[in-house]
């Protein structure tokens, strides 16, 4: 089948590429030509396992194209995803559509025969009412479908994640255009993965609502972790506890700092604001939010105590401070929060990150980036393990750090308390007692 994808983000750039992979002929579109023109040589834009050989591979192959031309890439394919970014609008929870509804209206003028397009970016409720609205002023029903088919891929896991999908949601009442979805993801059925259709409406929601429920049990069990500080009860054993029951399940039940990324707090705030819009008050969601901001500012707190409320000059050493691993992705992470905060009160910061220097904490006082571990930790006061990057999994710091008195806050807990009581090191972790 003949595919565009428009945006070329996550969502386009890894989804275009699968579906080349799968044996499909696609236009990944941009308007950003400098992108485009690394893209077609095969330099990635983002860090994504796996990414760039399945680039380079379907570039060879002929079946994977590059372009910043929308109008031609519209006219030359069948099927047309929009994959661009609904931001949070400034001042507001709103999602920010502006991008959505002018690609529509681009859409709208150069549609040269029947084409499916399909919103793969995460928006709204109703959104494809108003795409399918932009595009019928200027053409006929019959020469287009909208339909919505959300993405549910997680950044560092996104290639796995497309091939073997959980779910496969398309949201459309248009039988012939549900075949030819059902047709094109036929591989991935083939596979294993549920194929669900449901109306368009639904499926908007469902993305949202999905991605909120998972924000809601890591905020739970980050609370149900502070009790267990106070209670001297691990936080392991509930999540595993509570993860055998099949009704609960045990993943994202990992308690560690406020969740981060470009989609969790961004979709939070977007579905209570069209809880709103439609007067309905989705007060769960709404304290998910605020718990999740509380969080930071309670596990900066934990940092104070733990240094005696003494700050000044000591040296901070982060692990990690991308949002999670095996991404170079800083929107929302935890650690712009912490690190500005620590710098203002005096710390001097070293970071290291395998993704490299972050242009995010440029302008903080005494925050340095290290490029290596060593370098990192050498003669640290206190060792913050932000971001749970295999690379910090087994490391000795007795041997690396050269301070007698190291303290180590792990805030993914990576190491057994026990353990490190043995080694002597002054370990702190989190819902695990103090
Ligand atoms: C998330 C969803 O998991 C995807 O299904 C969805 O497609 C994507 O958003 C999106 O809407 O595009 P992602 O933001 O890549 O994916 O990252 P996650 O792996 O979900 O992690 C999000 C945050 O939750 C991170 O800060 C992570 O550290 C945190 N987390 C996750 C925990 O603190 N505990 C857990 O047990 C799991």
């Amino acid at each position: 089948m003949k595919l565009c994808m428009i945006g070329t983000g996550y969502v386009g750039l890894v989804s275009g590429v699968c579906f080349s992979d799968l044996g499909n002929q696609v236009i990944c579109v941009d308007k950003d030509l400098a992108k485009i023109n690394k893209l077609k040589n095969g330099i990635i834009p983002i860090y994504e396992p796996g990414l760039e050989e399945l680039v380079k591979k379907n570039i060879k192959n002929k079946r994977l194209n590059f372009s910043n031309n929308l109008k031609e890439s519209i006219k030359k394919s069948d099927i047309i995803f929009i994959c661009v970014g609904t931001p949070t609008k400034r001042n507001s929870s709103n999602a920010d559509l502006k991008q959505i509804y002018n690609v529509a209206k681009e859409l709208s003028k150069s549609i040269n025969k029947f084409k499916i397009i399909i919103t793969k970016s995460t928006v709204p409720v109703t959104t494809g009412d108003t795409i399918e609205n932009i595009i019928s002023k200027k053409n006929s029903k019959k020469k287009f479908s909208v339909l919505s088919n959300p993405e549910f891929l997680r950044e560092g896991e996104a290639i796995r994640d497309f091939i073997y999908p959980d779910r496969i949601v398309v949201g459309s009442n248009d039988t012939k255009s549900n075949k030819i979805l059902k047709n094109l993801y036929s591989p991935l059925i083939a596979k294993g993965a549920n194929y669900l259709n449901t109306s368009r409406r639904a499926a908007e929601l469902i993305k949202y609502a999905s991605n909120a429920f998972l924000a809601t049990k890591i905020t739970f069990i980050n609370e149900i972790a502070n009790l267990c500080e106070k209670t001297n009860i691990n936080i392991d054993d509930i999540s595993i506890g509570m993860g055998l029951d099949q009704r609960i399940g045990g993943r994202f039940l990992r308690a560690g700092p406020a969740y981060g990324g470009s989609c969790f707090p961004k979709d939070t705030k977007a579905i209570t604001s069209t809880g709103d819009n439609f007067k309905t008050n989705l007060t769960v969601i709404k304290s998910v939010i605020k718990s999740n901001e509380d969080r930071s500012k309670l596990l900066l707190k934990r940092v104070y105590e733990i240094l005696n409320n003494k700050i000044k000059n000591k040296k901070i050493s982060f692990l990690g401070v991308t949002f999670k691993a095996n991404t170079d992705d800083m929107r929302d992470s935890s650690s712009l929060k912490m690190i500005p905060a620590l710098s203002k009160k005096g710390a001097l910061i070293r970071y290291y990150d395998p993704t490299g220097f972050k242009k995010e904490f440029k302008k903080h006082k005494n925050v340095n980036y290290s490029d290596t571990i060593i370098k990192c930790l050498y003669k640290a006061d206190l060792i913050i393990i932000h971001t749970e990057w295999n690379d910090f999994k087994s490391l000795d710091f007795k041997k690396l750090v050269k301070n007698k008195k190291i303290m180590i806050f792990d805030m993914r807990n990576l190491y057994s308390p026990k353990k490190m009581i043995k080694k002597n090191l002054k370990y702190f972790s989190v819902g695990r007692g103090l």
